[in-house]
């Protein structure tokens, strides 16, 4: 896998992704990171997590990685690290790591996988799961209620009850069992920088579905 350290990007192997792994009980993996402040943060008040951002496009996570290797004192965080690949084709070191999988306002094609949904890209995604974990996502409504939008976006309807009754059984067919939907309006207490781009200060909608691993 490519991992991004500052503005280079460098491969890791199998066995060094393997080596990192094993030194945490736990790993967390944000999809469609962007610009991997969230995990920069969750790898800082969790030192004894590892905590994975993925994002198709290197340059945004590039300030976080370099931030990430920096001494602890100086907001550094040994325990993060930043890949380049698409949700489409995740790398295979990463089957069977996760204990939590974090999807914060995704956009583009990550946001018609899980939308859609595309039961390949959710079998990859589930992939990656280790039985048990969890699967949280934040989807903003905002494109899904605007006709002209959904279609230039080639997306369905999304509600709270269209996720019950069109996401539940593909999510459950991928093996990922959908356990909540929450429709939030307004912000949310957990802030990604396009969370609080979207969110705060509106009374925009997030739809919040969780899901576990099943074994
Ligand atoms: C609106 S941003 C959200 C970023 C971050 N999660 C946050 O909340 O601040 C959506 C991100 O999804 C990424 N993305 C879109 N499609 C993707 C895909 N197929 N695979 C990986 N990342 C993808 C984009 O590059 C972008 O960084």
């Amino acid at each position: 896998m490519r991992s991004v350290e500052g503005k280079k990007q460098r491969d890791l192997s199998p066995e060094a992704f393997a080596e990192l792994a094993a030194r945490f009980a736990q790993v967390t993996l944000d999809l469609g990171t962007g610009d991997g402040a969230f995990v920069l943060r969750q790898a800082r008040a969790e030192p004894d997590r590892l905590c994975i951002g993925l994002d198709a496009v290197a340059d945004a996570m590039a300030e976080s990685a370099r931030r990430a290797r920096a001494k602890p004192a100086k907001g550094g965080a040994a325990n993060a690290l930043y890949i380049v690949a698409r949700a489409e084709d995740l790398p295979a070191e990463l089957t069977g790591r996760c204990d939590l999988i974090t999807v914060n306002y995704p956009w583009g094609s990550l946001l018609k996988a899980v939308t859609q949904p595309q039961p390949e890209v959710l079998a990859g995604i589930a992939a990656c799961a280790r039985p048990g974990a969890r699967i949280a996502l934040l989807i903003n409504l905002a494109p899904f209620e605007d006709p002209d939008q959904r279609d230039r976006l080639g997306l369905c309807e999304l509600d709270a009850e269209l996720a019950e009754q069109r996401l539940r059984p593909t999510y459950r067919a991928a093996g990922l069992e959908i356990d909540g939907i929450e429709l939030h309006l307004g912000a949310l207490p957990e802030r990604t920088s396009w969370g609080r781009r979207l969110v705060v200060g509106s009374r925009r909608k997030t739809l919040e579905i969780t899901a576990i691993k099943s074994s």
